[in-house]
């Protein structure tokens, strides 16, 4: 906000904003007339006030007592205003400040709106405007409260979701989430894309003692260098060109609970300079800010990429690695644990059919044998959008083929066993199907395209459950 763009109006007041006596209201004027005005002011309007000549005096009562507003007077003999509003904006975050001076000058201002002040405003002041400010920023201040807040109630309410499967892998998976959460140690999940890692590190926080902490989480990738550090760090207003308003970051967001660091390979360099050194010292520097500030997290970190190579590639700090790899969990591409297959279709279906509410219950022989026997390159997250797509484009009460996406229903036969690691009866069950699909189920051209007798043929399909769509 500037102060050409701000705009006073008391009107109504958004929930949570605090009365005139729930704020803690700070007056600095180094003339003692005008401060005594100023308080009475002030205290008739119903605010708790607290009184100072001495810009240092109030810096030290803050050390002690918060302040919610800040109200200072601009040229002081022992400190500026300018001086005392820095000071603030580095050790009180929360504290906002107004600046009011009888030297209008718009250098002053804009400096004063750079260097974080809430407001600006020249003697003489009418208490009307005056209180206008002050309610406007209690209002930012129960908002960003608000936001912190709701925040932090979402991540706790959102259920955990399960992690399925019936596969060995799966089930030594969930054996070691559930030891790791009873520990507070750094964790880095590694597995393909859409494997299940975020899942799996809710998980952890979900069984661990921070459950009811937030689960706070950032996606190291795509974004611009200094913005990825200001996401983790936070910073103050001002602090580089577009931090218009101060920003707790990440770690601080947590409050007790868990960071979730994903794509952690794709973190620049700098941010893992600094990454590294808050992992050491539990103490963070917003940018901008002086105030070291005590941190309470647990980390886990997630990545898609072999961080061994990154690391030889210069492009990941080896201390780095070392610290966040405390315990390693690897979560197991689909196609090493084709069991959890039909337990996953069958729990998508039913999640979207819901959702959709569509009378969808279950998938065609062919749909489901077709499924059975893909690759799916995309792990669990591309099985839940084929799942998803299909229930919303079914008509009937059973996924078909027409169902499924082209690109499926088109692959080649050994695109199936070269990806899928299938067995030689998954891959012939597969090719039958698309054989009868391609020849509309004729299975006197099937039979001659595969080159088989049809009695084989018709064997092959009682065997492998294939039924007669003529
Ligand atoms: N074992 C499982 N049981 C139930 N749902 C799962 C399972 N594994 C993954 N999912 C679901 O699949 C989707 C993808 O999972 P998730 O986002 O955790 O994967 P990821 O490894 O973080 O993927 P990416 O690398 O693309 O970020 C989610 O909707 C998740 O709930
Ligand atoms: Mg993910």
């Amino acid at each position: 906000m500037s102060v050409a763009e701000s705009t006073c109006g008391t009107g109504p007041q958004p929930p949570g904003v605090p009365t005139a006596g729930a704020l803690r209201l700070m007056v600095i004027d180094d003339e003692a007339v005008a401060l005594r005005q100023m308080e009475r002011m002030l205290r008739r309007r119903g605010y708790r006030v607290e009184g100072y000549a001495d810009p240092r005096e109030a810096l030290a009562r803050l050390e002690q007592s918060p302040a919610d507003v800040v109200l200072t007077d601009l040229r002081m003999p022992q400190m500026s205003g300018m001086q005392l509003l820095r000071r603030i904006r580095a050790r009180h975050p929360r504290t906002e400040v107004i600046l009011i001076t009888g030297y209008a000058a718009v250098n002053d201002a804009v400096e004063a709106v750079k260097a974080g002040a809430f407001y600006y405003i020249e003697k003489p002041v009418s208490p009307e405007r005056l209180e206008a400010v002050i309610r406007r920023a209690a209002e930012k201040i129960a908002l960003q409260d608000d936001n912190l807040r709701l925040r932090e109630e979402l991540a706790r309410r959102e259920p955990a979701r399960e992690i399925l499967g019936v596969s060995t892998a799966i089930r030594e998976l969930v054996k070691v989430i559930h030891k790791v959460a009873l520990i507070d140690c750094n964790v880095l999940i590694q597995g393909e894309s859409g494997t299940g890692k975020e899942l799996v590190a809710r998980a952890i926080h979900a069984e661990s003692q921070r459950k009811d902490k937030p689960f706070v989480g950032l996606n190291c990738g795509g974004f611009a260098e200094e913005l990825v550090a200001s996401e983790l760090f936070g910073h103050e207003r001002g602090s580089f060109t577009g931090a218009d308003s101060r920003k707790p970051g990440l770690f601080e967001q947590a409050r007790g609970g868990t960071v979730f660091l994903d794509e952690v390979g794709e973190m620049p360099l700098s941010a893992q300079v600094k990454l590294l050194r808050l992992i050491q010292e539990r103490k963070i520097r917003r940018i901008g800010g002086q105030r070291p500030i005590a941190l309470d997290f647990r980390l886990l970190s997630a990545t898609n990429k072999n961080l061994e190579h990154e690391v030889e590639a210069g492009r990941f700090r080896e201390d780095l690695f070392f610290r966040l790899k405390v315990v390693v969990i690897r979560v197991p591409p689909l196609r090493e644990r084709r069991q959890d297959i039909p337990v996953l279709m069958n729990h998508f279906l039913e999640q979207y059919a819901r959702l959709y509410r569509k009378p969808v219950q279950g998938f065609s022989a062919e749909a489901r044998e077709l499924l059975l026997g893909y690759a799916f390159p995309g792990n669990v997250r591309e099985l839940e959008h084929i799942v998803c797509s299909a229930v919303a484009l079914c008509e009937t009460e059973t996924i078909g083929l027409s169902d499924l996406p082209d690109d499926i229903r088109n692959l080649e036969v050994d695109t199936v066993s070269c990806n899928g690691l299938t067995t030689l009866e998954e891959v012939e069950k597969a090719h039958i199907l698309r054989v009868l699909e391609g020849t509309n189920y004729s299975r006197r051209r099937a039979a001659e395209v595969l080159g088989i007798p049809r009695t084989t043929l018709w064997r092959k399909m009682r065997r492998y459950g294939i039924r007669d769509l003529r």
